[in-house]
């Protein structure tokens, strides 16, 4: 319990900067404000566990079934005025979403920007908190944006889904590396557990599922920009379990409208930045040594999104209208200026740090992936949501994030900003199994 105050208390003030409080040296109202809250806080936390049944801590089932219940109590100025405003300009967005996943890179700037554009929407989130404590500057913790977390595991997810308009599906093991090294695990969280949700969903009577889905499903793919109804070919597991998510999700005999969006590689500054991805790669390298290595001879192609843009697709799919793409759409999401040559991407973040020199593998072996992608459907069908963050500014956003936190490790590719790094290190530790599960 003086946990879930502490977050609460937290919570209540959104700013930490007690001092400026106008009733300092009143000690005792202070105490009296103090008590209050603590009723207020344990009246609470009492009604969520009761509204939330199936998130009670059961005795003897492993501690990762927790629900700390964290509440947007109060009402911060951050919840009054600007985001009111927007609420009265959108009029509409009164949606109870679910976003599983919700704890790692993206997850942070979809809640931020769902915040934003539907403040009276009902956000929850579910994640079993992988990556939960590395945080990169985030001046207050991201899930302040949420008005519950849940944690658990969505392979054994109790959580009853009646109510929800919109459930977000983010919950992977997310990249290529981890993907090779967690075969079984990747097929059963990314495909087998993603279907599941999606029945649960269905069933549930979830109006609109959304899942995050990868470009990586085209592989290498030569020739023109690949359209979502040309030939795949997925090379790594990671790959696989998204397109076998994806089939499997179509197959699904339900009316619920079902959005599989192809993401391009993200990129991006985000509250739980991550240093695995290509571009984010490059601008920590340019920063810690003033040297990019390119690991492949640079011509392979790869389609970038910023981590904010993602958020926008994901904001439209939450309550896509089926006449809009037709009940199950999969769509590339991206867009077509932003299909890039590895070595562009490292030219284009040494001409942002001075004094970057790029030196190119020329013998290195063909990369797994390579294509560029089509989006002209994604266009067409949600023009008001189209990728707005240009390469630079991402790049730009990535030099002033890191900088914030006084990034200067030249070994960041040992660090917590890799996430296959933080997995071992829990496993070595011996708090998560080979199966990943929290011990
Ligand atoms: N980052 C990219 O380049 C990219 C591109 C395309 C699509 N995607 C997809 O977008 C989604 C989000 O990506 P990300 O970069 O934020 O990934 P991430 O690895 O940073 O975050 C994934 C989150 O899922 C949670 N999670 C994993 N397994 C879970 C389980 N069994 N139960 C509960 N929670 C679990 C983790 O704790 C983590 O918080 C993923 O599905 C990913 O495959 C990412």
């Amino acid at each position: 319990m003086a946990g879930l105050a502490a977050i609460a208390v937290q919570c209540t003030d959104g700013t930490g900067e007690q001092e400026s409080a106008p009733f300092r040296g009143t000690m005792f109202i202070e105490l009296f404000i103090a008590t209050a809250c603590l009723f207020w806080i344990v009246g609470s936390s009492i009604k969520s566990v009761v509204a939330a049944p199936a998130l009670r801590v059961q005795g003897g089932e492993k501690n990762n079934r927790v629900n700390l219940n964290v509440k947007r109590y109060g009402d911060g100025p951050v919840f009054n005025d600007t985001l009111l405003q927007v609420c009265n300009r959108q009029g509409s967005a009164h949606l109870k979403i679910l976003i599983t996943g919700n704890m790692g890179y993206v997850g942070p700037e979809v809640a931020k920007h769902l915040r934003v554009r539907r403040p009276s929407a009902t956000l929850d989130g579910f994640d079993n908190a992988y990556f939960a404590h590395c945080l990169t500057g985030a001046p207050v913790l991201p899930e302040r944006n949420l008005d519950e977390q849940f944690y658990g595991d969505v392979r054994d997810i109790s959580l009853d889904l009646r109510g929800y308009d919109a459930v977000v599906q983010l919950a992977a093991i997310s990249n290529d590396p981890m993907g090779n090294r967690f075969q079984d695990v990747t097929l059963d969280i990314n495909q087998n557990t993603t279907v599941s949700l999606g029945k649960a969903a269905a069933a549930a009577g979830v109006k609109n599922f959304v899942f995050a889905s990868s470009c990586s499903v085209y592989g290498v793919a030569d020739g023109p920009p690949r359209k979502e109804t040309d030939p795949l070919n997925p090379i790594t597991a990671y790959a696989k379990s998204k397109i076998g998510a994806e089939r499997e999700l179509a197959a699904i005999d339900t009316d619920m409208t079902i959005t599989c969006l192809r993401f391009a590689t993200a990129c991006g500054m985000s509250d739980r930045l991550r240093l695995d991805l290509v571009l984010n790669d490059f601008v920590a390298c340019a920063l810690s040594c003033r040297q990019i290595s390119v690991l492949s001879d640079g011509t392979p192609w790869r389609p970038l999104i910023d981590v904010a843009d993602m958020a926008r697709a994901i904001d439209w799919a939450v309550d896509r209208p089926a006449g809009t793409g037709g009940r199950f759409l999969t769509v590339n999401a991206g867009s077509d200026d932003r299909n890039f040559q590895v070595k562009d991407l490292a030219n284009a973040v040494a001409g942002r740090v001075p004094g970057t020199d790029v030196s190119i593998n020329t013998s290195a072996p063909v990369d797994s992936r390579s294509y560029k992608v089509d989006f002209g459907l994604y266009r067409s069908l949600a023009p008001d949501h189209q990728p707005a963050v240009t390469l630079d500014q991402s790049i730009q956003n990535l030099v002033d994030g890191l900088k914030k936190m006084n990034f200067k490790d030249a070994d960041f590719r040992s660090s917590d900003l890799i996430r296959l790094k933080v997995l071992q290190d829990h496993m070595d530790t011996g708090r998560l199994n080979e199966r990943l599960e929290w011990r």
